[in-house]
């Protein structure tokens, strides 16, 4: 009995030591997973001079003779457990590939901002892989292909921007799943097809551009329903059709800009309703009628553009307020 307790124990021993190693194997595994996805991309790229400080060798600089790693690479940030969870490159001179990049690599990262950079090629699938990712900041590059579906698996991301950029094809309606986004900013590309009406599930978004592209198609009602919407703009694309009435909902923008479209109808009496807007530019567009005198409840107008439309009749007294 006596010894059948110490040879259990003893095995208990030997199975804690073999999961504690093994445990560690697979951290010091992802470890170095995540070191050589880094070091592979930057060996890819053809200008990488800010990332002087990604070696493997000891930092020449530190003042500790550690082995240099990922934790103090310039622009890498790392949670407790030495996993990356940040790169932030923004304006760093960096030319290359986004996607000599293994994302799926990096599965801990929340926060990628490499904005201002040369960086080339279409953002791989693979990024839908990021579980974690909060930011996702891609603007002003020469990134190319279409916005990949997979962006849509991102459930975490708050802050998507791809503006001025060489991206084409369609928004994909997985864009609807980004329930948490806030800012979603697509503008200068090349952008076609219609708004997915699935956009209309982002109810924490505030701020949406998509201005300088080549969308068409109709303003989905569904943007009734995003009810924090700040700021919308949409100028300088092919949308027609009427703007949808439920825009009255929207108790808390401030900003519609939709100038330069193919927009027609009316203009909505309940914009009237949305007493926040301060800037309504609806000009260079096919709207007909009379302007509704319910837009003189506007007080806080500071910008009201409605040249080249083809309105009628007198401007309202109400507007004077
Ligand atoms: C970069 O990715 C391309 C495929 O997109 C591949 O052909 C090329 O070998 C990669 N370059 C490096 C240095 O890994
Ligand atoms: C990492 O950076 C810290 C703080 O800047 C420094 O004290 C340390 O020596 C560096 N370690 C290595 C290995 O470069
Ligand atoms: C998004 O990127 C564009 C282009 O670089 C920039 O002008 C804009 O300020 C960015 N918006 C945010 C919220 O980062
Ligand atoms: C959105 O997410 C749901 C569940 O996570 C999934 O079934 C659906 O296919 C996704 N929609 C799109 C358009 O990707």
């Amino acid at each position: 009995m006596a010894i059948d307790k110490s040879l259990s124990l003893v095995l208990l021993l030997l199975w804690a030591m073999v999961l504690s190693s093994t445990i560690n194997a697979a951290s010091f595994m992802e470890s170095q997973a995540e070191m050589e996805a880094l070091l592979k991309w930057k060996a890819s790229l053809l200008e990488r001079q800010a990332l002087s400080s990604w070696s493997l060798l000891p930092n020449a600089n530190a003042s500790t003779t550690q082995d240099s790693s990922p934790y103090n690479w310039t622009g890498i940030s790392c949670n407790s457990a030495g996993r990356v969870t940040g790169i932030s490159l923004h304006d760093a001179g960096l030319q290359g590939k986004i996607d000599n990049l293994s994302f799926s690599s990096l599965p801990n990262l929340a926060h990628i901002v490499l904005d201002q950079n040369a960086l080339f090629g279409a953002i791989p699938t693979q990024i839908g892989t990021l579980s974690e990712l909060v930011t996702l900041k891609l603007s002003s590059n020469q990134l190319s292909g279409s916005i990949p579906k997979e962006i849509g698996e991102l459930k975490k991301l708050t802050m998507l921007n791809l503006s001025h950029n060489h991206i084409t094809g369609s928004i994909p309606s997985s864009l609807g799943n980004l329930t948490n986004i806030v800012n979603l900013f697509i503008s200068d590309n090349q952008i076609s097809g219609s708004i997915p009406q699935q956009v209309g599930n982002l109810k924490f978004l505030d701020q949406q551009a998509a201005a300088a592209n080549l969308l068409n198609g109709s303003l989905p009602a569904t943007l009734g329903n995003m009810i924090n919407l700040h700021f919308v703009f949409l100028c300088g694309n092919e949308i027609s059709g009427p703007i949808p009435s439920e825009i009255g909902n929207l108790k808390k923008l401030m900003m519609f800009q939709v100038c330069a479209n193919l927009l027609a109808g009316s203009i909505p009496s309940n914009l009237g309703n949305v007493t926040t807007l301060e800037s309504l530019l609806l000009f260079e567009n096919h709207f007909h009628g009379s302007i509704p005198p319910q837009i003189g409840n506007l007080y806080h107008f500071a910008d009201l553009r409605l040249f080249e439309n083809n309105l009628t009749g007198p401007i309202p007294p109400s507007l004077g307020n």
